[in-house]
């Protein structure tokens, strides 16, 4: 069994089909994944959880319905609002990865992204990482771009171009690459999330609609995740009890 994964990362999924059943507009959907996520950090916190990661709007996410958009933009600014006192109060360090600086994004979720990192920033207990505003390949694209420009200003060898000298250019350096991504909803797809830090990760997808999703769910999902067997490319060992021949 392996040890509680440093880092999980999730893909919450599944709020409009949770409002739709319900006969409700998807909006409504988002409002209930709030409870979920918070009983999710006191869940990673019990669980010796050291960075949870979640997926809060992707770059592809702009081209739902005005009013949907709208409604996610003021949805996360007053969360951040009324719940940043209670992260802190948690030891947890709060910060966000993803293009904060687009034009789209309101100047006052803009600010409250500013002052929940600000006052969350000496936090050691654990760092909740929101993917906002986030897609992987604009996460690549972006070091890439770092890398050309200090080549193309002498300050970076292109022989020294490796896995590292990109990794040390992503939104987060320091963030440990997850070890478990769980989505709910029963999709099974990355949706263009953290695609370079994924490279060995283990993938659990659940059924459960991210407003249903719980600390029992996530202990699960880690249950899960502690009894696959975990190769990197190695060969796997002999297999206790399978005779060779
Ligand atoms: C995830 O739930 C939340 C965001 C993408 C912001 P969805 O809104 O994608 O819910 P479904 O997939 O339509 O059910
Ligand atoms: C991924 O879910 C993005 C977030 C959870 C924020 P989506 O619902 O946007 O992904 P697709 O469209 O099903 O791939
Ligand atoms: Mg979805």
């Amino acid at each position: 069994m392996h040890d509680v994964p440093r880092h999980v990362a999730i893909i919450m999924d599944g709020n409009g089909r949770w409002a739709n059943a319900r006969g409700l507009p998807r909006t409504a959907g988002h409002a209930r994944g709030e409870p979920a996520l918070f009983d999710v950090v006191h869940g990673a916190l019990e669980l010796g959880i050291e960075w949870l990661t979640v997926y809060a709007f992707s770059t592809e996410n702009w081209s739902r319905a005005r009013e949907e958009v709208e409604f996610l933009m003021h949805f996360n600014t007053d969360l951040l609002r009324r719940r940043r006192d209670e992260l802190d109060d948690l030891g947890v360090r709060v910060v966000f990865i993803g293009d904060r600086d687009d034009p789209r994004v309101p100047d006052e979720l803009r600010a409250e992204i500013a002052e929940a990192e600000a006052l969350t920033r000496d936090n050691r207990r654990m760092t909740m990482v929101f993917a906002f505003n986030y897609g992987g390949r604009v996460e690549i694209a972006r070091a890439a771009r770092r890398v050309a420009e200090e080549v193309a200003a002498g300050t970076l060898d292109l022989a020294d171009v490796d896995p590292e000298a990109v990794a040390r250019r992503l939104y987060l350096p320091e963030m440990p690459d997850p070890e478990l991504v769980i989505r709910t909803s029963g999709e099974q797809r990355i949706s263009n999330f953290l695609l370079w830090q994924v490279a060995y990760a283990e993938f659990v997808f659940t059924p459960v609609l991210w407003p249903d999703f719980d600390r029992n769910e996530l202990a699960r999902c880690v249950d899960e995740y502690r009894r696959r067997e975990r190769r990197f490319g190695g060969a796997v060992d002999a297999v206790a009890g399978v005779d060779p021949d």
